[in-house]
């Protein structure tokens, strides 16, 4: 009986292992998560004759991801992550810490690995994680604010961590964590679309004058 549970606990450990080893590799929707819901491509705004018009309406494409909970709940005003669709308090409770990554003696990264790790038979189905897993700082805050808003702030070098517009466009289309969105883990519903198909929508905004919508 005690060896067999011992095989147990291994066979399971290994099957942990090799998930944690898949995560990243691809994207596969997981069998039983909601289908991403869908993401008009820059191709589809060419029919917007004046630029300007043109980028707003790309930008206000771009807000769907950008205002999705996944990526809204690491972008908080308040100094504490949210959790969930509908923008919870973090459970535990969790602050930002001087530098984002938690508190001391309870970093980030004591729950938070560099990939998802699947939760056996547990009411959470999986535990987010990316190498760079942080709260956003108080500069890129987005909860609470309007479109117009968010767009300012995310152009403005002296907000968005001293980038230029295709440092922006590169951090959107190509930064891991940003990527996150799409991979987040059994039980969380994706952002909508792909990752290159926002960072397509981002170049466009930018090739139309980067137009924010009032704020
Ligand atoms: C785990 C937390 C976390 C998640 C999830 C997250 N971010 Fe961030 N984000 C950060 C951190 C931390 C920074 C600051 C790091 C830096 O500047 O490189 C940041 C910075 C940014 C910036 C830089 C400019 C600015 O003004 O905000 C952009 C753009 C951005 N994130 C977009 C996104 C998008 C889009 C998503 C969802 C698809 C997302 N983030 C999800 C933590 C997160
Ligand atoms: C004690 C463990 C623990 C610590 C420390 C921790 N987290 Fe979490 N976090 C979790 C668990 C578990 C979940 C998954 C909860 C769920 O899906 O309901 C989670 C979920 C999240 C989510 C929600 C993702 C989503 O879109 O639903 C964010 C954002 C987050 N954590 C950010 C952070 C940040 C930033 C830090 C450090 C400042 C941090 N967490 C520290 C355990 C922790």
């Amino acid at each position: 009986m005690r060896a067999l549970a011992v095989v147990l606990v291994a066979g399971s450990l290994m099957v942990g292992g090799a998930v944690l080893s898949s995560v990243g590799a691809a994207t596969p929707a997981t069998p039983d998560a909601t289908p991403p819901e869908t993401l008009k491509s820059a191709a589809d705004f060419a029919s917007i004759k004046d630029p300007g018009a043109r980028s707003l309406a790309l930008f206000a494409e771009m807000g769907k991801v950008i205002e999705s909970p996944r990526c809204m709940n690491c972008h908080p005003v308040q100094r504490a992550p949210t959790q969930g669709d509908d923008r919870h308090p973090h459970n535990p409770p969790m602050v930002a810490g001087q530098s984002g990554h938690g508190p001391v003696g309870l970093p980030c990264s004591s729950c938070h690995g560099p990939a998802n790790v699947q939760t056996w038979g547990q009411d959470i189905k999986s535990i987010p994680g990316d190498p760079k897993w942080a709260l956003a700082p108080v500069e890129m805050a987005w909860q609470g604010k309007s479109l117009g808003e968010i767009c300012a702030q995310i152009k403005s070098p002296a907000k968005n961590g001293g980038r230029s517009l295709a440092e922006l466009h590169h951090h959107m289309a190509e930064d891991h964590l940003v990527g996150w969105g799409w991979n987040p883990g059994e039980g969380r519903k994706p952002a909508p679309g792909t990752q290159a198909q926002f960072g397509e929508l981002v170049q466009a905004w930018i090739d139309t004058g980067a137009k924010c919508p009032k704020a």
